[in-house]
C-alpha cells in the first residue's frame, strides 16, 4: 500500500519547477543527450557493469514522430562501436507506433532490429500498459520468425497472464525466448493484476521459476532483495551461477555478451550498493540508461504512475548528497 507520506510528495513534486523535477531525476536520467549517457557509461564500466540504453519518450501521436527514435537509435548503435561500450539498446514498441498503427509499428521495430543484428546487437521490446501486451509479444515472435532472434521481451509478474504467457513463447520460441522479468511499473486493474506487494513478489519469483525451468535466457530486473534473493536461491538449484556455463539440458546456445542464462538488471540510480555486490561476486549486471529530451515528461508519468518513488524524493531532498547515480 502506498503511504499518504509517499503520495503528497509526489503531488508536490509534480506541482514544482522544471529545475527541481530535473535535480530529483538527474539520479535516474543520464541526461538529454547521448553523450550524457555515454559518459554515464563509461563511468559505471569500471564498476563491470554492461548497460541497455534507452532513448526516452513513449506513446507518440503521429506515425512521422518514429522516425525521430529511429534516427536516435542508430546514432546510439554508432556510439556502442565507437566507444567499444558492453551495451544492448531497450526501446518502448509505441514510440514506434505500435499503438497507431500496429503494422507501420512493426515495420520500424524491424529496421532497427535488423541493423542492430547486423552489428550483433541485442534489442530489448519494453513492456508498457497492459493495452499492448499481445502485440508487443507478436513482434518479438514475427521477428524471430524473419531469423531475426536478436529481440527478447519484457513480462511483467504482476499481470495474472505472465505465466501463461511464458508457457506461450516457450512452445513458440523453445530455448531461443529471452526475458526481461520485472514486477511491471504500470499499475495494472484487479481484474489483471495482481496488487498487494506479497502477490506481486510471488508471481515474479513464479515467473522467474517458469523461465528458468522453459531453459530460457532470464534477466532478473529487480531492486527488491526478496526477488533478488528469490532468483539467487533458484539459479542455484538449477547449478547455475557466475562464470559456470548454462548447465540445463534445455538451454539454448551461449548468447553474444550475455551472461550465463541470466543476468541481474538494475535502474540507473537505484541500489548501487546491491548492484555492486552482485558483481563483485561475478554475477552479470546490467545498468538500465534512460536519455533523452523527454527528462521531464518521462520522470512526470514515472511519479504519476508510481506514487511509492515518493519516498525516494523525500530522501533525495533531506539527504542530497544521496541523490546521485
Ligand atoms: P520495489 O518497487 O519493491 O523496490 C525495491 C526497492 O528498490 C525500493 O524500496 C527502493 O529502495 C528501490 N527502488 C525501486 N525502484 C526505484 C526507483 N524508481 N527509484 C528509487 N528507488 C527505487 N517495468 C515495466 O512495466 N516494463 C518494463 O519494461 C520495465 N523495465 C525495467 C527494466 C529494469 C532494468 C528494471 C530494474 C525495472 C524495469 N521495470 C519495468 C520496472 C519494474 O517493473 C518495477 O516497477 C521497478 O523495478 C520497481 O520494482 P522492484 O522489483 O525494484 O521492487
Amino acid at each position: 500500500m502506498v503511504s499518504w507520506f509517499s503520495k503528497s510528495i509526489v503531488a508536490m513534486t509534480v506541482r514544482m519547477p522544471k529545475w527541481f523535477v530535473g535535480w530529483v531525476s538527474r539520479r535516474y536520467v543520464a541526461g538529454p543527450n547521448l553523450e550524457d549517457a555515454v559518459s554515464i557509461m563509461m563511468r559505471l564500466s569500471k564498476e563491470d557493469a554492461c548497460f541497455t540504453i534507452d532513448v526516452l519518450g513513449e506513446e507518440i501521436t503521429s506515425l512521422a514522430e518514429a522516425q525521430y527514435f529511429l534516427d536516435e537509435y542508430l546514432s546510439v548503435v554508432d556510439a556502442i562501436r565507437e566507444h567499444n561500450l558492453d551495451a544492448n539498446l531497450s526501446i518502448k514498441p509505441t514510440a514506434f507506433g505500435l499503438l497507431i498503427d500496429e503494422k507501420a509499428g512493426m515495420k520500424n521495430i524491424e529496421t532497427l532490429v535488423r541493423m542492430a543484428h547486423e552489428h550483433d546487437l541485442f534489442v530489448r521490446l519494453d513492456m508498457e500498459d497492459h493495452r499492448v501486451t499481445t502485440s508487443t509479444i507478436q513482434v518479438v515472435l514475427d521477428l524471430h520468425n524473419q531469423g531475426l532472434t536478436n529481440v527478447g521481451v519484457v513480462l511483467q509478474g504482476r499481470l495474472f497472464r505472465t505465466l501463461d504467457d511464458i508457457n506461450y513463447l516457450e512452445t513458440e520460441l523453445g530455448p531461443a525466448a529471452d526475458y526481461r522479468i520485472c514486477k511491471g511499473i504500470y499499475l495494472e486493474s484487479e481484474d489483471i493484476a495482481y496488487t498487494s506487494y506479497q502477490d506481486i513478489v510471488d508471481a515474479t519469483n513464479a515467473c522467474i521459476d517458469r523461465m528458468l525451468a522453459a531453459g530460457s535466457y532470464c534477466s532478473i530486473a529487480s531492486h527488491d532483495i526478496p526477488v533478488v534473493e528469490y532468483a539467487k536461491s533458484a539459479l542455484k538449484s538449477y547449478g547455475m551461477g557466475p562464470n559456470i556455463p548454462d548447465p540445463r539440458p534445455n538451454a539454448g546456445p551461449p548468447r553474444t555478451a550475455k551472461g550465463p542464462g541470466y543476468e541481474f538488471q538494475m535502474l540507473l540510480g537505484v541500489r548501487g550498493p546491491l548492484r555492486r555486490k552482485l558483481a563483485k561476486n561475478g554475477h552479470r549486471t546490467r545498468v538500465y540508461i534512460p536519455y533523452g529530451k523527454q527528462w521531464y515528461e518521462y520522470s512526470i508519468r514515472r511519479l504519476k504512475e508510481n506514487p511509492t518513488i515518493g519516498t525516494q524524493v523525500a530522501k533525495a531532498f533531506m539527504m542530497p548528497w544521496t541523490n546521485r547515480p
